[in-house]
């Protein structure tokens, strides 16, 4: 933690020259900008940008990748790019500084976990692979995305939650073998879920288990809305990522030690019109735009997607069907401050719901987040989702800024 707090004051410290002594110093809220870099969209900013990520977060390597046995292991890591790589994508100067990990699992990726979590000897013989495939990548370290221990996964209508109930329990186990087998310098976190609802594993009881083996958690403070919702919702609504933190805290994590998330891309849901008139007239003047009833967004019985929500990344051409509604959307949305905290637009000549957030919502959660709930650092999925204008980033790396000079400002008052 220490060396990680050290970098963190660094990259602080090229935020202004001013602050340097101060920031460096005495701030033990030094944030961290975390950074998922993906398959999908693996592209970077300038380096001016790019020297201010503390963390980036390769994402990802199959879960299953690592419960080979002793001689039936892997030696080759399929990543979409290579610790190297990224690093030369920083100024020269601050690439040694630069923490790159690598991210396994992801949504969906969930049988190789539970594969690895279920017994004391398949624990070890995870935590030794991964090990193995940080030596041999040359990472800082690895984030866990196991979406989620204990169910509400995408497979939830298959597998009963009732059937991963053990789960709950090995996943501060796995966690422990990980920290052994990584050792003390490596990094290691964990994404975790925003909504309470699925925090199965992540309770009073696990959460300081956890926390003893983590460097932090990125609670997933986005997709709060999703097709298993009937009503409209902010997806990375302020309030909404607020509880999703709170959940964490009460449980007994430091906030320090959690990040909160952003999303660089933009949700669409498919709603009714009458009931939704009512709750949110087109000029948006009146009547909270919350709480109105979509359409039946997944299969009750499958749990399918049934195709009217979706979602896209700033990096994405806009799927031509959307294309006027989404320009709507952008012109004519607003954010909402008595419905939770968020941008949205209720698009009445298509019934179509749009919630992402712009800079300026961002922004809003520098002070009324991060600050308020006094958390380590924000993360973002994902930084080649923001190209080519990397316009949310920037937003992240103003508001890091501010809370870095608040930071600074505190821990000064204090002396
Ligand atoms: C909407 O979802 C809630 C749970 O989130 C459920 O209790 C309720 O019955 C659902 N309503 C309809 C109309 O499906």
């Amino acid at each position: 933690m220490k060396l990680l707090t050290s970098v963190v004051a660094m990259v602080l410290a090229r935020l202004s020259a001013g602050l340097v002594a101060t920031a460096a110093a005495a701030s033990p809220a030094s944030p961290r900008c975390v950074m998922y870099l993906t398959g999908q969209h693996p592209v970077t900013p300038d380096a001016a940008q790019m020297a201010r990520v503390s963390h980036v977060l390769l994402a990802f390597l199959p879960s299953d990748m690592f419960n080979g046995d002793a001689g039936d292991e892997r030696t080759t890591w399929p990543l979409f790019t290579s610790v190297d790589d990224v690093r030369r994508r920083y100024p020269p100067g601050d690439a040694d500084a630069a923490k790159v990990m690598v991210a396994i699992g992801g949504w969906g990726d969930t049988r190789g976990f539970s594969a690895a979590a279920r017994s004391a000897a398949s624990r070890r013989r995870f935590a030794r692979n991964v090990a193995r495939m940080v030596a041999a990548t040359g990472a800082d370290g690895i984030d866990v995305d196991w979406e989620y221990p204990g169910g509400n996964g995408e497979d939830y209508k298959q597998v009963p939650n009732g059937d991963k109930a053990w789960e709950v329990e090995a996943y501060p186990l796995l966690v422990a073998e990980l920290r052994a087998a990584l050792g003390p310098r490596k990094l290691l976190s964990a994404a975790v879920p925003g909504r309470p609802g699925d925090m199965l594993a992540f309770t009073r009881t696990t959460v300081p288990r956890i926390m003893n083996h983590v460097d932090f958690l990125n609670v997933m403070t986005y997709d709060l809305m999703n097709r298993r919702d009937n009503v409209t919702k902010h997806h990375t609504g302020l309030q909404d990522s607020i509880a999703g933190l709170d959940a964490y805290i009460q449980a007994g994590a430091a906030p320090q030690n959690l990040n909160l998330g952003f999303a660089f891309y933009t949700k669409w849901v498919k709603t009714e019109h009458a009931s939704c008139l009512l709750a949110s007239p087109p000029t948006h003047q009146k009547g909270s735009p919350i709480g109105c009833p979509t359409l039946l967004l997944e299969d009750p019985e499958t749990g399918a997607d049934l195709g009217r929500t979706g979602g896209f990344a700033w990096h994405d051409p806009v799927p031509e069907d959307l294309e006027a509604s989404f320009a709507r959307a952008k012109s004519l949305g607003r954010y909402d401050e008595s419905g939770g905290g968020g941008y949205y637009y209720w698009d009445g000549e298509e019934d179509l719901w749009w919630t992402f957030d712009t800079p300026d919502a961002i922004a809003r959660k520098f002070p009324a987040v991060v600050e308020e709930k006094k958390v380590g650092g924000v993360f973002a999925w994902g930084l080649g989702e923001d190209a080519p204008g990397f316009e949310h980033l920037a937003a992240v790396l103003r508001g890091l800024e501010r809370h870095g000079a608040a930071a600074a400002g505190a821990s000064k008052n204090e002396l």
